[in-house]
């Protein structure tokens, strides 16, 4: 149980128990927590992109085509900032937390980007190499171990960074937007997607806020503010920022309803199960457990989707 005696923000809200190794559990299918991408397997190329992706009300989004979206709506808004900047003859892009390549892979091929990755996952780095390769991008996108708080990379070596919806899992965000801050050379242009807290809703429900963070493993979450300021700190000017829940959060809760719906016949989940284990090998009550604590938040608007576009200050 939390004590709410001492809770002043939903920052002081913390998966009780996490640690890196609770992540690369998740993104190597070590922990039950992985089952979920294996059941959206059945639909999306899990294996290349892990962002929930963005759509319009049109668009349909349990696709690979919800992830390009998200991805080329952070890669215009970076490489129009880019094309004002003093290095914009500059192609060369940092990804920090990478996952399986899908984004700098994309990177490569529809924008013609260098692309350097860094992730802190070696089943990752590894598939995204393998994925690079397979895709003819591997002398020009190239993947490698490391942590977002201490990247492997030296001062004022990119003009041009970003980092897609990788953030949640990281202990310390201020750190990693001050290392992101140091890699990039002054005026070089930066844009990530996070999960952010609603710190009202997150206080008035701490328990259900904390069953979210432990079942995606992460440790905390920034709010749209808090990033903000961050930002500030690290020697940012913030360009844009957007919260874009309605296009990608919102319709995952209407998702994870639909879900919880269909598992209610105890014939259909039983038969369902039985299928999922032998298509995938993932187990549907771990799917289950996944889907219904994000939907205990989702439901109540605890959790937003931010979008953010900053120059490095000259
Ligand atoms: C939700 S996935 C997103 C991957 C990729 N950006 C995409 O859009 O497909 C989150 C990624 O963050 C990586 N990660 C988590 N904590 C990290 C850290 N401290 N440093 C570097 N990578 C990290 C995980 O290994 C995982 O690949």
């Amino acid at each position: 149980m939390l004590s709410l005696a001492k809770i002043a923000s939903a920052h002081d809200i913390r998966h009780p128990t996490w640690s890196v190794a609770d992540v690369h559990g998740q993104y190597s299918y070590t922990n039950p927590h992985a089952d979920l991408y294996l059941y959206l397997s059945q639909w999306s190329d899990m294996e290349s992109y892990l962002n929930v992706g963005y759509s319009r009300p049109w668009q349909y989004h349990l696709h690979t085509n919800s992830h390009l979206r998200l991805i080329n709506r952070l890669a215009d808004g970076l490489l129009s900032l880019h094309a004002a900047s003093p290095h914009s003859a500059d192609r060369r892009l940092l990804d920090v937390a990478s996952g399986r390549g899908g984004a700098a892979i994309h990177a490569h091929r529809r924008y013609g980007l260098e692309v350097v990755g860094v992730d802190i996952t070696p089943y990752n780095a590894h598939r995204a190499t393998h994925n690079a390769h397979q895709k003819n991008a591997g002398a020009q996108v190239h993947f490698g171990m490391g942590s977002a708080d201490r990247l492997p990379l030296a001062d004022n070596s990119f003009s041009l960074a970003w980092s897609i919806e990788s953030p949640a899992h990281f202990a310390d965000k201020p750190a990693f937007l001050k290392e992101v801050s140091r890699i990039l050379k002054p005026g070089g242009v930066f844009t990530f997607a996070d999960l952010l807290v609603v710190d009202e809703v997150a206080l008035a429900h701490p328990q259900i806020y904390q069953e979210f963070l432990q079942m995606w493993d992460v440790p905390y979450l920034e709010t749209f503010a808090s990033y903000h300021h961050a930002l500030a700190e690290s020697g940012f000017e913030l360009r844009r920022s957007e919260i874009v829940t309605r296009y990608n959060l919102d319709i995952l809760n209407q998702d994870c309803l639909i879900f919880l719906g269909l598992s209610k016949p105890k014939w259909l989940y039983q038969t369902y199960k039985r299928y999922l284990y032998w298509a995938k090998g993932a187990n549907l009550d771990n799917v289950y457990q996944h889907v219904l604590a994000s939907y205990r938040a989702l439901q109540l608007g605890m959790i937003d989707y931010g979008l953010f576009w900053a120059v490095r200050k000259i």
